[in-house]
């Protein structure tokens, strides 16, 4: 038993100490433009995701969602997000691929969090991405037009879809042409 209980320590001895060799060398990459290891990607990705929960607990998007707070939330979204989470027309742009992590494009695919983590989110930012704290630029309840906004990014009135610029391009009707038979 102790033998198994020195094992265990030199072993995490072994491996915090190797990691903060590869660190202390510059063998650790922190360049966006490489995908990280798929250890680093898994811890990372929980670690954000269980934090986001905590934080956010079960509060509710305090204000109802109506047209008006939609069209508000397309608003706030065009400002100050727009040109990295995309718009209907740019649902993915070359600069949100530039991230790592990349950049949810929320045309392409609708968040799948809770308001309350979209809301907590939004709030405090994510450290170490590109994603800022909103909560020093806007108020709790324009945090909470954005979050419904997102939460119906498929079912956004005129008057919202408006500020969001052209619609996608329908691609061009395919032309069948006859060639003359000689
Ligand atoms: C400079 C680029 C940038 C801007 C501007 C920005 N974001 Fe983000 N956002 C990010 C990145 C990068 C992530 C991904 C972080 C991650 O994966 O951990 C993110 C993540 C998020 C998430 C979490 C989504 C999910 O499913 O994980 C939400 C919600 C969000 N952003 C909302 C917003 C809103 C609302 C605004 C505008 C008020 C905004 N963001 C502005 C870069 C940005």
């Amino acid at each position: 038993m102790r033998g198994f209980v020195l094992g265990v320590l030199l072993t995490l001895i072994a491996l915090v100490a190797g990691g903060w060799w590869c660190l202390n060398k510059g063998y650790i990459s922190f360049a966006a433009d490489q995908e990280p290891s798929s250890l680093e990607q898994k811890v990372a990705m929980s670690a954000v995701d269980i934090w986001a929960d905590h934080g956010a607990g079960n509060q509710k998007n305090p204000s109802p969602v109506t047209d008006n707070s939609l069209t508000a939330g397309a608003q706030i979204y065009m400002d100050h997000c727009a040109g990295c989470h995309g718009l209907p027309s740019k649902p993915t742009s070359q600069f949100a691929v530039s991230f790592y992590p990349p950049v949810p494009e929320f045309f392409s695919e609708a968040p799948d969090m809770s308001d309350a983590q979209n809301f907590f989110i939004i709030q405090h930012g994510i450290r170490w991405t590109g994603m800022p704290a909103w909560n020093k630029t806007l108020s709790d309840s324009q945090i909470s037009q954005v979050v419904g906004f997102l939460r119906n990014t498929r079912k956004l009135p005129a008057t919202a879809l408006k500020i969001l610029g052209p619609e996608p391009a329908t691609p061009p009707m395919q032309m069948h042409m006859t060639i003359p038979m000689k």
